[in-house]
């Protein structure tokens, strides 16, 4: 059995995957090009993959003996779920082993965000740090603030229990899930009392420039935006436009369309906005548990055993 793996990731997992299947991996901390990428998986029996492979039906065409596609991340938006099943692929994923970690991080870009942290040490830095400012720098507290959360799954739901602890008031909106702890509203509700707004939704047809030219009106605008879901859940010319326009007191990103960020982009050149490189899963642990999940995955599904998470089990 052949196992293409697309990324340079913990050798410990490689190893352990090497024990069932030969490991053919693309040994770089940059993704291949989509052509070799294709190359990679050509004759493979399993793939595991990044966020940024594009996994899509010519892929799987090129190597049609491909039973499995493991993700090194709980999103999948990479992938064409419908053109795996079809082919009988089975698709898996990460969740469950990163919740906590991305939502303390994007706990992180709320204070860091609200209290103007980055503006600051860029100051300090600088060499703009003459004295104690009695008016520069002032942030917004988080005690008594309303934050509106937007999707209540794994994430949002330890994002919205960490702030109430804070002391915030917590709304959310989210079609599927309820939780009686917090108060549940309706979109525009949700854009327009909240003064911290922070997305968890994965990005679909129907998340696509969920916040865009039409909502970032609706919201405050001293309002906070946070994002650790994925870039195009935000439409960026509208964001950038709505900046521009003085509109919203901060922007916390930790994906961007497109990602990575042009150095020359626009949004780059706010003060008030905070982007990190889609770091929120980056811990030592988080990243060793989700590199052994989707080994874990691959050897399930290539050795006939059920998976531990598997997006379209019908296949099996
Ligand atoms: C994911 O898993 O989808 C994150 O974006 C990276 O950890």
């Amino acid at each position: 059995m052949l196992v293409a793996v697309t990324r340079r990731i913990h050798k410990e997992e490689l190893e352990r995957l090497g024990e069932v299947a030969e490991v053919r991996l693309w040994d770089s901390d940059l993704p291949p090009s989509p052509s070799e990428l294709q190359e990679l998986v050509s004759g493979a029996d399993g793939v595991l993959s990044l966020l940024t492979d594009k996994i899509d039906g010519a892929i799987l065409d090129g190597s049609p003996g491909i039973k499995v596609v493991s993700n090194f991340a709980v999103g999948f938006d990479n992938i064409n779920v419908p053109a795996c099943t079809e082919r009988g692929v089975a698709v898996c994923t990460t969740p469950d082993v990163l919740t906590e970690t991305t939502a303390e991080f994007a706990m992180a870009l709320i204070f860091s965000v609200a209290r103007q942290i980055v503006p600051g040490e860029r100051a300090a830095r600088g060499g703009e740090w003459k004295t104690w400012y009695p008016m520069r720098f002032l942030g917004r507290d988080l005690a008594g603030a309303t934050l509106g959360v937007v999707g209540l799954g794994r994430i949002g739901s330890h994002l919205a229990t960490m702030a109430s602890a804070f002391g915030m008031e917590v709304v959310y909106f989210d079609p599927r899930n309820e939780d009686s702890r917090f108060e549940k509203v309706d979109l525009d509700e949700l854009w327009a009392r909240s003064d911290i707004i922070s997305l968890h939704v994965p990005l679909t047809d129907q998340t696509r420039g969920l916040v865009g030219g039409d909502t970032l009106p609706q919201m405050k605008p001293d309002a906070i935006l946070i994002n650790t879901s994925r870039g195009p859940v935000i439409d960026t010319d509208a964001l950038v436009e709505s900046l521009r326009s003085g509109h919203l007191a901060g922007v916390g990103l930790d994906v961007t369309d497109p990602e990575p960020l042009p150095q020359d982009h626009p949004l780059y050149t706010f003060d008030r906005v905070t982007i990190a490189p889609h770091i929120a899963s980056a811990t030592h642990i988080t990243r060793r548990k989700m590199a052994q999940l989707s080994v874990d995955n691959v050897i399930a599904v290539l050795t006939g055993t059920t998976p531990p998470n598997c997006l379209n089990p019908e296949v099996l």
